[in-house]
């Protein structure tokens, strides 16, 4: 390390190891900050969604209180398990006697892991690859996406459309939830609030997504020829910037729904109807 006129230079081997042991980063700002946080928020809600998802009950408010709130957890509720109330139309698994959660979660789960903002947040938080920009990897290796298994990351643009499904289900849900049986029969509490808001969330998220802007624009070598696609593309392309955004407000936004509909469903709070 040599000084010049009051400027530290650190001398740079090109194909180095990023910082090296003694100096990880030359970075001064608190790079780590943006790590903790991913690491402690995904902890939180996955802890959280675990125990959601295994407790089975309280997932659903139904006629008894005026009410058709269901966790976004529990839903569609396709399962012989499911209380009353809650089931769907179509019960695919009538055998189905354990928690229902564990039938749909998967869809929701597998979208959001293989989502390109999430990968890179989990990818710098818990394995440090590397934590953060012009900071140095955790491992000594890096084998980026190339083999098994996260090369199965490619199969996004399928989940995409999975999830695409799973927003219409709650989006029905959240039409459902401004049936209040036994209170004039319709109107809008702060339940239907929430779950309206969780659906519109859920979409932000999903037409923000890098596969939803690809298969408007993705392949198109003229855009003049194609003047839906080019419309739908610049639709998508801002939103798309805003991604992580909507990542966030998403997670957060859907555990607050499930315990909402949670606090409500066990007495602990009453859902006020607000016209
Ligand atoms: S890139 Fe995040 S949901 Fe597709």
């Amino acid at each position: 390390m040599t000084t010049l006129d009051n400027t530290t230079v650190t001398p740079v081997v090109i194909g180095a190891p990023r910082g090296g042991p003694d100096a990880p980063t030359l970075r001064q700002d608190r790079w780590w900050i943006q790590p903790l946080v991913t690491v402690t928020v995904l902890t939180v809600f996955v802890v959280y969604s675990t125990w959601a998802v295994f407790v089975n009950k309280d997932y659903y408010v139904g006629i008894a209180m005026h009410r058709d709130l269901i966790s976004p957890f529990y839903s569609p509720c396709i399962a012989g398990s499911c209380v009353a109330g809650a089931k769907g139309t179509a019960i695919v698994a009538n055998w189905w006697r354990i928690t229902p959660a564990l039938i749909v979660i998967g869809g929701p789960l597998g979208f959001r892991l293989t989502c390109y903002y999430y990968r890179r947040a989990y990818y710098r938080g818990f394995w440090q690859s590397p934590p953060n920009c012009a900071v140095a990897d955790g491992h000594r290796r890096y084998t980026g996406e190339s083999r098994f298994p996260l090369i199965l990351q490619n199969v996004h643009r399928y989940f995409f459309l999975i999830g695409v499904f799973f927003n219409v289900i709650l989006t029905i849900d959240a039409v459902m939830a401004f049936r209040m049986p036994g209170e004039g029969g319709i109107g809008v509490s702060v339940g239907t609030l929430v779950l309206c808001v969780n659906a519109i969330l859920l979409w932000l998220y999903s037409v923000s997504c890098h596969a939803a802007r690809h298969l408007c624009g993705g392949h198109v070598r003229t855009f003049s020829t194609h003047p839906v696609r080019y419309r739908l593309w610049k639709l998508l392309t801002p939103l798309n910037g805003r991604h992580m955004q909507f990542a966030w407000a998403s997670l957060i936004f859907v555990a607050l729904t499930d315990l909402y509909v949670r606090l409500v469903a066990s007495g602990t709070i009453t859902d006020p109807k607000l016209f």
